[in-house]
């Protein structure tokens, strides 16, 4: 990632801080409508609650504002790994997430979405 990737990526973060939680309820919903097969994973209840879209929208947003040094989230980043695999969470499930979650970004923000964006 170059300088200036990491600087749209910090510019992200007072969006993300208003509409993060709005963008991941967006995703889950995109992705669960089209990937209808991942309810089974995703308790349900922490869904209905708002706990699983606290819990992502909190770890991108930690993402994007720890962007210039990102090894002080290796802790949560452990941690949620192992969530991971207690939940026997498999590769190809990544990209069905990260897929959705490019697309649930290009559409929730519109014309500010450029190319250069989406890529960083
Ligand atoms: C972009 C990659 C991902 C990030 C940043 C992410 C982030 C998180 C976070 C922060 C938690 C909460 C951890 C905790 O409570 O300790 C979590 C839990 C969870 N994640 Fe992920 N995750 C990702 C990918 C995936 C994938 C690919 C799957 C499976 C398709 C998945 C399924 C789950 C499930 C089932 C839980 C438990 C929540 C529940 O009880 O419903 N995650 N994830």
């Amino acid at each position: 990632m170059n300088a200036s990737q990491k600087e749209l990526i910090k510019a992200t973060v007072p969006i993300l801080k208003k509409n993060g939680n709005d963008l991941i309820t967006y995703f889950y919903q995109r992705m669960l409508s089209n990937n209808p097969e991942l309810k089974n994973i995703f308790n349900m209840a922490n869904q209905a609650s708002g706990k699983q879209q606290n819990a992502l929208s909190g770890a991108v947003l930690a993402y994007a504002e720890n962007i210039e040094n990102p090894t002080v989230l290796i802790n949560t980043l452990k941690s949620i790994g192992n969530k991971h695999v207690s939940l026997n969470i498999q590769p190809e499930q990544y990209d069905i997430v990260g897929n959705h979650l490019i697309g649930s970004i290009k559409e929730v923000l519109g014309d500010l979405a450029t190319t250069e964006l989406i890529d960083a």
